[in-house]
This record gives structure tokens, sequence and C-alpha cells, in this order.
């Protein structure tokens, strides 16, 4: 009787599924210091400040500069292996030039990471900023397209991700990928581009929502998690499943962006988590140094 139970609630709670997966911010503050080593020369000193210090990790990969599409653009990425807790970490630093990729979802991009031969049974977690949140997205909708890894040994969680692709691919990914999650702070604009198809049957100062009919603008996948304003410990946040779904209206999609607060638009990109993150892993992740040696760049800088 008491197995019978149990094995009732074990299968209650596994028909909940997919969208049962938990947003954990202790996660997602350690994962963009790893995004945020990536811009940095050497990741090796932001690593030793974010990871436990009783774990047994090492970096396994790390390229500054490697092909990742179709059009000969570069990105650079390294991948942490964690023996302790069988976990690889795939960390993307976006190219600083180009805009193409944001445009050309799937088919294009090919990151080269060859870490699937490591061990099958080590779980893989993607992240990145910006363009390298757009890597990441990717790169775990291919890993499990390709059978490399079933989608509940992966993890995606990013920061700033611009859109990668349409509803057909983001449904996709919605569907092979449970545990996905895309951090958005505030008024930060890149999550909104490329522009989605807009229904306008519905507006709202100046706002419509995303139209998910149109199949040859792009949109999101899911599940965007919209700080709405800073990003201090126990400041609020929101799951965003509302509707239309992944491009939840009631979130970061209701902003309307004007041309002459253009500046803070991109100060809300780099910053998450209160740092300034290229700067900040450009610095080895110094807390007491949240800006780093921050100089004005461009806005995928
Ligand atoms: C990081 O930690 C390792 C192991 O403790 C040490 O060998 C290495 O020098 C450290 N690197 C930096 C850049 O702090
Ligand atoms: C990446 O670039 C830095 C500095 O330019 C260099 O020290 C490092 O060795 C490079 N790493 C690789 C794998 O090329
Ligand atoms: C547009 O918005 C209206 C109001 O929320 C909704 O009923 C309708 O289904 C939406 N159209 C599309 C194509 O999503």
């Amino acid at each position: 009787m008491l197995l019978f139970v149990c094995l009732c609630l074990f299968s209650i709670i596994n028909a909940q599924d997919q969208r049962s997966a938990v947003y954990n911010e202790a996660e997602a503050r350690e994962l963009l210091n790893l995004a945020a080593a990536a811009y940095a020369e050497n990741p090796l000193p932001c690593l030793n400040r974010t990871l436990p210090s009783g774990a047994k990790w090492s970096i396994f990969k790390w390229t500054n500069n490697t092909d990742c599409d179709l059009f000969g653009d570069t990105c650079g990425f390294y991948s942490i292996v964690d023996e302790t807790n069988n976990l690889i970490t795939v960390v993307f630093r976006g190219t600083k030039t180009t805009e193409q990729l944001l445009t050309e979802g799937l088919d294009s991009s090919e990151p080269k990471v060859n870490f699937y031969n490591i061990g099958l049974n080590y779980d893989v977690t993607f992240t990145g900023h910006s363009l390298g949140a757009a890597l990441a997205s990717l790169a775990a909708l291919r890993t499990v397209l390709e059978n490399l890894r079933n989608g509940n040994q992966i993890k995606m969680v990013n920061f700033g991700q611009p859109r990668v692709g349409n509803v057909d691919l983001a449904m996709k990914h919605d569907q092979l990928l449970p545990y996905s999650f895309r951090v958005v702070h505030s008024m930060d604009i890149v999550p909104h581009i490329p522009a989605c198809a807009k229904n306008h049957s519905v507006e709202q100062d100046d706002s419509s929502p995303c139209n998910p009919d149109n199949k040859k603008k792009s949109y999101h996948h899911g599940v965007e998690i919209w700080y709405p304003n800073t990003m201090n410990p126990g400041d609020q946040y929101i799951e965003c499943l509302g509707q239309p779904t992944d491009e939840d209206f009631s979130c970061s999609d209701k902003n309307t962006f004007s041309l002459n607060s253009y500046q803070s638009y991109i100060a809300d990109h780099r910053h998450y988590f209160e740092v300034e993150v290229p700067s900040f892993g450009e610095t080895g992740c110094n807390l007491n140094d949240p800006e780093g040696d921050y100089v004005e760049q461009g806005i995928f800088g």
C-alpha cells in the first residue's frame, strides 16, 4: 500500500512534467559569473572566486576565436568539467561584431564544442550573456537534436538573449529542453531584437504583444525570468508563463523603448545582478569592483 502511494505520487510529479522546472536564482548568479568570465583573457581568476573550493573542476577546452557559423563569424567559449558533480558547463562569448548571427538561427550556428565524449553520464549546462546567450541557446538545442544528450540532462540559463529563431524553433526548444531560462534585466533591449511580429488587436501604452501565428518573424522560446527593476539579492523577479506563450505580455514585452533613452537600455543589457558583465569578467569577478574597468563600448561589447 505504501509503495502504491509512493508510485502514485511519483507519477503525478512526472505528469506535471516539463515546465515544473523551477528557476534557481543562486544557480543563475553563479552562472552569470561564468558568463562574465568568458569576456576575460583568462577566465581562471573569476572561476576561482566563483566555484566552490571543494569541487574538483578544471577547464576542459578554451578557445578565443573559433568559427561559429557559416559566415566565418567568430565566438569564444570555454567549458568546465566538474568531476564532483558530474557536470559539464559550457560558456559562450558572442562575437563582438556581427548581427547576422541573430537572424540566421539554428542552421548557421555550429559551435564546434567537442565536449560530448567526456562522459555521457555528465549533465551539461549551457550559459552566456548577450550573443553568448544566443549561442548557448542554440548549442543546447542542437545537443538534444543530435542525440548527444537527452533534454533532461541539459540546463540552459542565459542573460540578455536576443531572439534566435521563429515560433517553430521556439516550440521545438520548449519541447526538448524543459530546463531553460532566459534572464532579462528590466529595460534590456537586446531580448527584443530581432523584432517579433505584433498582434495589433491589443495595444497598451504603445506596445503590442507578439503574434505567434507569424512564422516568418522571430519569436522567443521559454522561459523568460524578468527582473522589472534592479537585480539585488531579494529583488522581485517574475517567471513569465503568461500569454502569449514565451512572449508573456505582462513581462518585458510590455516595455516601450524610445530612442532618447537608448543609453539606459544598453546599460541594463550590460548589467546583470548589479555587475557590469563584460568588465566584471575581465577583471576577475571581484564583487568589490562590480563595474570592473568599464569603458564604454558597443552594444555587444
Ligand atoms: C586558481 O586556483 C588554482 C588552484 O587553487 C591555482 O592553481 C591557480 O593559480 C588559480 N589561478 C588564478 C588565476 O587565480
Ligand atoms: C586567449 O587569449 C588570451 C589573450 O589574448 C591568451 O592568453 C590565451 O592563451 C588565449 N587562449 C587560447 C586558448 O587561445
Ligand atoms: C491577439 O490578441 C487577442 C487578445 O488577447 C487574442 O484573443 C488573439 O488570439 C491574439 N491573436 C493571435 C494571433 O495570437
